[in-house]
């Protein structure tokens, strides 16, 4: 009998060990809902059907043969690798890895110590009155850091390595553990939380230990900023004004208010901000018939117009049915130049509208801005978009004004991963990336440049992409050209998705609290990390090669593979959701979910040399809390996480909380963490 049949014990649903309270207030219960892409992708010569009964054969195997294929070093002895590595300049992880555990506090390593810089509520503008959550206010929510933070980027103000802004993400609002119920009405409780999402820019100055930081002042602070939902963005790039992003408001189609659900992000090279819009579309209820003219689009993209949080109470915007355009406004890459309070945020049309997790960009060998988007759905997908115009060095204003039109005109692509079978050990193959759209043609017969991009999803269902296990953050390693997408879990692979050699995995084993049996679940509950070369190492290239660097899990379930590292040597990782690199080229992944009864946390991991594949655990986050944003300083001494809803259980309500971290209050304040080694030495190595 095939394991996906068995009766199970302690299996956790389709949210994995997610509390069914974040899945209700971040993404609107996705996984309750049929997978948005009906559209049959991945294409069925990929679907290897012996996947399922040869994993655990292949689990096993690919530690060894994986080893083999994929370490340039297996024939040289550990000696002569070490020194071989020392010239390449390949360095070790040295920190001692925090186990898994179920403590209400940020956990590192020995010798290290880490700092909150900033919570929710805290003051970001001068006329910001002091947090106090029984008598909160839309206006003072407005002027203070948002809820739920998620992307965190720093950049240097005016090239001062002790001066920078913080920029930083606030996803989604939890209200039933942010608000006492006595005193405030329901429309008042609205109204805060809207202005609790969007982003906030935090100046900040070095402390007195090497990586750590803390707020500059807000009467010191200039470029402070919040974004909230009443902050004018503007539509650019092709799909700007169309009669499509038009509504009542707005009879431009260039002028949107606000920026929503935003998610992870990434820092341009020339020094701006990208943060992706990702659950969008439970925002917009209806008060009576949707437009039958979108109904295809609103199905592909999951808007419902049955959204709970009633937010067209307050704004009739988020009426489908009077302003049914309002949907399409949302769902881009917004880009935002923080050492500039006064510069103009931007929605990029040309890198299509989907449930962006985020973009990070870098340069190809000709100039070319090339940034790596994930579209973070069950069965959605990767994608890529390549610059008509070439990067201008510098940091003068001409660059910058140049260097600010490049998002605005090139070719959007989507990913297709062909597996070359099973045979050889390895989940791997080759990739080819599908023109959508450039900026004046569109490739997707039927639909226009426009139209590919505002229905992107849709355009790509029709050239057969491969349909990915959740893709969420994507980032290049500068030190070695490849790219590093993370793949959360799918839990309806192998049911509603066949596998393919991209992602294999139908039956995974999860863990219901930690030091619980590992039972078996259906579909893929702990996630992947995909790497892939672009041919040439050209980051424009059209065509790459790949292959699965990290099958998550437990290292004692036989599906699980850490890039051919021996299995009994690595910290266990589930759900992997953000990445990043450290100036060694160490890949750092957060976790957004663990099935494995552990809190969430913050693994880092060499990519090259006889380490190549081991996992460490750096930190965990506090009860029930995801670990967003990481961000390792270039400088190597500062390990940046946001930490997002800490005590979001079922369970939980203001007067009984699951977490009251940071521990300054009787509830949790979702905050922004930096961590630094007490030595002053740099991170990890
Ligand atoms: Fe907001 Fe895909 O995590
Ligand atoms: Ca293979
Ligand atoms: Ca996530
Ligand atoms: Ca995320």
């Amino acid at each position: 009998m095939s394991p996906r049949l068995l009766p199970l014990v302690n299996v956790t649903g389709p949210h994995g060990s997610r509390s069914r309270a974040t899945c209700h207030y971040r993404c609107g219960n996705a996984c309750d809902k049929p997978m948005p892409n009906s559209s049959g992708n991945t294409p069925m010569h990929e679907i290897i059907a012996q996947v399922l009964s040869r994993r655990a054969v292949l689990g096993g195997a690919a530690v060894a043969s994986g080893a083999m294929v994929l370490n340039p070093l297996l024939g040289v002895s550990p000696a002569q690798a070490a020194t071989g590595e020392r010239r390449r300049g390949v360095q070790n992880l040295t920190f001692t890895p925090v186990p898994p555990n179920n403590r209400d506090v940020v956990s590192v390593p020995p010798g290290y110590e880490s700092d909150v810089v900033i919570r929710w509520g805290d003051r970001v503008l001068p006329g910001a009155p002091p947090f106090n959550v029984y008598q909160q206010t839309a206006a003072a929510q407005a002027q203070q850091f948002g809820y739920n933070c998620d992307y965190v980027g720093v950049l240097p103000i005016d090239g001062n390595p002790d001066h920078a802004t913080l920029t930083v993400n606030h996803e989604y609002t939890n209200e039933s553990i942010m608000f006492p119920p006595g005193p405030y009405k329901p429309i008042q409780v609205k109204r805060i939380a809207m202005m609790a999402h969007g982003m906030s820019v935090v100046e900040i100055k070095r402390g007195r230990k090497k990586g750590s930081w803390r707020r500059v002042l807000v009467d010191n602070a200039p470029r402070n900023r919040r974004i909230t939902i009443d902050t004018t963005l503007r539509l650019t790039g092709p799909a700007a004004g169309h009669p499509r992003l038009r509504t009542s408001a707005d009879p431009t189609g260039r002028r949107v208010l606000g920026t929503l659900n935003n998610c992870a992000g990434g820092i341009t090279p020339w020094g701006t901000i990208l943060s992706g819009e990702e659950n969008f579309n439970q925002y917009f209820d209806a008060s009576g018939e949707l437009d039958p003219r979108y109904t295809e689009s609103y199905e592909r993209y999951g808007i419902t117009g049955e959204d709970t949080r009633g937010w067209s109470q307050v704004d009739d915007r988020f009426d489908l049915t009077t302003e049914p355009h309002e949907p399409f406004r949302f769902g881009w890459i917004v880009e935002l130049d923080p050492s500039n309070p006064r510069s103009i945020i931007r929605k990029r049309t040309m890198l299509g509208r989907f449930k962006h997790e985020g973009a990070n960009v870098r340069l190809a060998d000709n100039g070319r801005a090339v940034a790596y988007m994930g579209d973070d759905e069950r069965g959605d997908y990767i994608y890529k978009f390549v610059s008509r115009l070439r990067h201008r060095p510098g940091t003068g204003d001409a660059a910058k004004r140049h260097n600010l039109k490049l998002l605005d005109d090139g070719t959007l692509y989507v990913a297709r991963f062909d597996g070359d079978g099973t045979e050889d050990g390895v989940y791997d193959g080759t990739g080819v990336w599908i023109p959508l759209c450039s900026a004046t043609k569109s490739f997707v017969e039927g639909m226009s440049v426009a139209e590919v991009l505002i229905d992107t999803r849709l355009a790509a269902d029709t050239v057969s992409p491969t349909a990915m296990d959740r893709p969420e953050d994507i980032e290049p390693n500068l030190v070695t050209g490849k790219v590093y997408a993370a793949l959360t879990n799918n839990s309806e692979r192998g049911t509603t998705y066949p596998p393919d050699e991209a992602n294999p995995i139908t039956s995974s084993m999860v863990r219901s609290e930690l030091g619980a049996p590992l039972t078996p679940a259906s579909g893929n509950r702990n996630g992947y990390v995909l790497e892939w070369q672009e041919n040439g190492n050209d980051a424009a290239a059209r065509r790459f090669e790949w292959n699965l660097f990290l099958v998550c899990g437990d290292p004692d379930a036989p599906e699980t593979y850490f890039g051919g590292y021996p299995k009994d040597r690595v910290s266990p990782i589930s759900c992997p959701d953000n990445v990043a690199f450290d100036s060694a080229g160490h890949l750092w992944v957060s976790t957004d979910g663990n099935a494995l009864g552990s809190n969430d946390g913050l693994f880092a991991v060499p990519t090259q040399g006889t380490n190549r594949g081991q996992v460490l655990q750096f930190l965990t986050v506090p009860l029930e809390a995801e670990t967003c944003g990481p961000l390792i300083s270039k400088d190597g001494h500062s390990v940046w996480v946001a930490v997002q809803h800490p005590g979001e259980s079922d369970d939980a309500t203001f007067n009984n909380q699951v977490s009251t971290w940071p521990h300054t209050n009787r509830f949790p304040r979702p905050s922004v963490v930096v961590t630094y080694r007490v030595d002053n030495q740099r991170i990890g190595v």
